[in-house]
């Protein structure tokens, strides 16, 4: 295969003046490469050149597929060809490509030459696709051993039963948690403000929070229910609910939660806006972005979230920010300092223009009857981690 290597030096500085050049970086998760003016002839003298880096750098393997190939035939395919870095610059040409390649090299350099005798019969372009083959289905993210999809209704009166009707469907379960690590994937994959976790408290709970059982079988050996109390009944549903804070950059469109003397004293905006939006719009009404100043205000706004009977939206702007000045974290509504807090691990961050907080989703409470979101777990298919290339599918032709 050497010689191929010195072939296409060789077409590159001896020809490649007088070539079309063409072809991109690709960083996406997923992407085709296509030839140069496809699903049309491709042009005669082509040289492109791809290369297909996900960023970020993925651990998995990346599967090739050629969901089409025609190239002109010719003899060790010298004058037409794709060739693939990572089997050692095999080239190929015709219709005589493997159908799927898996590759677990970091990049992979795609390489296409074109002459200028096209032959009469054939069709000539090709379409390559590419994939991450993380060990789970389309759709699912992995996280360690495991696939999870998240996902949510705008049906009223979802049961944890439905949620798990839902999961078994597609071959798993409402997710356990089993460690911080797992929880916080869980947290930052949920599409609505609380969302299922698939356990349901025992009669000695909340007494003892170790007494709930996760629908997959699995032990109850980690929990994370908010220490606010937020519904925590005995012979109820565990859902990971909007509560700790984290902090981020301040012009991102979020929505937003208000305080006004009014009826309600707290409102709920689901409307992505600006952190210095969202003050404006609650100042319409008088009031101001929540200050959160002990755990009796925090159990009051999650109730409210918990009482939602709609589908929300997950981050929610509260009232407060970091002074750049003093670095000091102040709520807007009377510029009084934090003395109460409730940051999620590992916040609040000193990213640079990341100056206002927002609840997310984080800590777990209870609930009675229903809710939007839940998220299935089941285990990989064992694909993974593969070190050597290898062709899938090759199917030549007759
Ligand atoms: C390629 O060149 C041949 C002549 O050598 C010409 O007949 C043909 O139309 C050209 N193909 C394209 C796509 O330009
Ligand atoms: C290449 O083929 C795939 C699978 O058929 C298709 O989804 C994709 O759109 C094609 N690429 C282009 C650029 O047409």
């Amino acid at each position: 295969m050497k010689s191929l290597v010195i072939l296409w030096s060789f077409l590159t500085g001896v020809f490649g003046e007088g070539m079309q050049q063409c072809g991109e970086t690709l960083t996406g998760d997923s992407g085709s490469i296509v030839s140069p003016d496809y699903p049309k002839e491709y042009p005669n003298n082509s040289l492109c050149t791809w290369t297909i880096l996900p960023q970020p750098p993925t651990e998995y393997p990346i599967i090739l597929t050629f969901e089409e190939f025609f190239l002109d035939e010719s003899d060790d395919c010298l004058s037409e060809h794709v060739s693939i870095s990572n089997f050692d610059w095999a080239t190929f040409c015709g219709e005589n490509a493997p159908s799927t390649l898996e590759i677990s090299d970091p990049s992979i350099t795609i390489i296409f030459v074109s002459d200028d005798i096209p032959s009469p019969t054939m069709d000539r372009r090709f379409n390559i696709t590419y994939r991450i083959d993380n060990g789970c289905d389309v759709e699912w993210k992995r996280f360690q051993d495991s696939c999870y999809y998240s996902d949510y209704t705008e049906r009223k009166e979802f049961q944890l039963s439905d949620a798990q009707e839902a999961c078994q469907a597609m071959g798993a379960d409402v997710t356990s948690v089993h460690t911080q690590e797992e929880d916080e994937f869980i947290a930052s994959q949920v599409q609505t403000s609380f969302n299922y976790i698939g356990a349901r408290t025992g009669r000695d709970f909340p007494g003892d929070p170790f007494d709930f059982e996760f629908l997959d079988g699995t032990l109850s050996d980690y929990h994370n229910f908010n220490d606010a109390g937020a519904i925590l009944d005995s012979l109820s549903w565990v859902v990971l609910t909007v509560d700790q804070w984290k902090n981020f950059p301040c012009d991102e469109g979020r929505p937003f939660i208000c305080e006004y003397d009014g009826i309600p004293p707290i409102d709920i905006v689901p409307i992505g806006s600006t952190f210095d939006t969202a003050i404006s719009i609650c100042s319409v009404k008088g009031g101001n972005l929540i200050k959160i100043q002990d755990q009796g205000k925090r159990e009051e706004v999650m109730r409210i979230f918990l009482n939602k009977y709609e589908p929300f939206p997950t981050k929610f702007w509260i009232g407060l920010r970091r002074n750049a000045a003093t670095g000091e974290w102040n709520w807007v509504e009377d510029g009084s300092q934090l003395t109460y807090d409730n940051w999620a691990p590992g916040f609040p961050t000193r990213l640079p223009n990341h100056d206002c907080a927002a609840m997310v989703p984080s800590t777990w409470a209870t609930v009675g009857g229903w809710a939007f979101g839940w998220t299935c777990k089941k285990s990989h298919d064992g694909i993974s981690f593969h070190t050597f290339n290898r062709v899938l599918e090759f199917d030549p032709e007759p």
